[in-house]
């Protein structure tokens, strides 16, 4: 098959596509999404065949407004749901409310009685959605297990051959996958933290949880893809939490004998001494900047074979910073410096 990417004028095409069970991925203000028609249940199962992933991971149901929700969900009272649509719609939330009977397919929730619902933040998927006139799923577009793609490229690089096509709108804004927010328990609940914060929805709806702890062995998680592994590339990763704290790590790594990469702010890069390095990646300026392009400074290291320790800066894990470290934490697999191996 061949992919073919599309401007964000071929809308037309894409949606064609679209309406012939084709997969065709899409971009938001995350990262790139895969999309099949979410009414076409050979075609959302086209999805998990193409990344590779166990089908019993529901798939995220992307709207181009709130009023496409309420086709699939039944909710009774609607206060809450309503609420959070007006605070953080179009945008990085992710809402699961119960579904519908009889309205989507097991392939899109994957066999649970709850639904995810997203309506992302770019004008030409909204578009897309608009012109199909029906939902699309659309999990992140990358192979099971990678780093989420925040450029067509990596979409290119993952998936070519499997689908129709890409559309293609540049560099993800946020860089980071939408909150989950769990509406269906006693107390609303973040399944996966992202750039919308738990403060910022205790904001508007009042008390909100996390629960987006390791899942163990035979425990059944609340959203299934928390138990697999993600966004590891082939070398170890290891986050250095303070700035102070690359100094030691890096005489550490050199103790290794390892060619190594660095990946950190350009003021930490300009600090420390890089001569030994095989490769370093600049995350700008800041923790916005950071999340923007941490998923793609992985996916650079992976190229290189030879890269065997990645050293990546850690920040505090509030506000986005939850989010920022949720995601380098399982690339690392937990494994974070401490001054004291040095
Ligand atoms: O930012 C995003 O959310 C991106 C863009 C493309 O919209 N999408 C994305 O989808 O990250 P995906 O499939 O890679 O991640 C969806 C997460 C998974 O961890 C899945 O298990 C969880 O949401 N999920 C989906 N439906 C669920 C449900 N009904 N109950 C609990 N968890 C659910
Ligand atoms: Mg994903």
């Amino acid at each position: 098959m061949k992919t073919t990417i599309l401007s964000p004028e071929q809308i037309s095409q894409a949606a064609q596509w679209l309406a012939e069970g084709k997969l065709v991925a899409f971009p938001t203000e995350t990262v790139y999404g895969l999309g099949a028609d979410a009414t076409n249940p050979q075609a959302a199962q086209s999805v998990y065949e193409a990344k590779g992933r166990p089908s019993d991971n529901p798939l995220i149901v992307h709207v181009d407004s709130p009023q496409m929700v309420w086709q699939y969900a039944d909710v009774a009272d609607k206060s809450l749901a309503l609420k959070l649509m007006d605070n953080f719609w179009p945008g990085p939330l992710t809402i699961i409310l119960p579904v519908k009977a009889g309205t989507l397919s097991k392939t899109v929730t994957g066999g649970l009685d709850t639904v995810a619902f997203r309506m992302p933040d770019n004008k030409a998927t909204l578009n897309l959605i608009s012109t199909l006139g029906r939902p699309l799923v659309g999990p992140s577009a990358n192979t099971s297990g990678k780093p989420s793609p925040t450029l067509a490229q990596h979409v290119y690089h993952d998936l070519q051959g499997k689908i129709s096509g890409i559309l293609d709108d540049g560099p993800t804004r946020v860089g980071l996958e939408s909150t989950v927010l769990d509406l269906t328990s006693s107390i609303p609940t973040i399944l996966r933290p992202g750039a919308v914060s738990q403060q910022q929805l205790q904001e508007v709806i009042g008390t909100v949880q996390s629960d987006h702890h390791k899942v163990q062995p035979g425990e059944i998680p609340k959203a299934p893809g928390m138990k697999y592994k993600h966004y590891a590339p082939q070398a170890q990763v290891v986050i250095v939490d303070t700035v102070e704290d690359f100094e030691p790590a890096l005489s550490w790594v050199k103790q290794q004998n390892q060619p190594f990469a660095v990946m950190a702010e350009q003021s930490v890069l300009d600090q420390i001494d890089l001569t030994a390095a095989r490769a370093t990646f600049s995350l700008g300026s800041n923790l916005d900047s950071a999340s923007h392009l941490l998923f793609a400074a992985l996916r650079k290291f992976d190229l290189d074979p030879q890269i065997k320790y990645i050293l990546a800066q850690g920040f505090t894990a509030s506000g986005l910073g939850a989010a920022y470290m949720n995601r380098l934490n399982k690339s690392a697999g937990n494994k974070h410096f401490k001054s004291q191996e040095a």
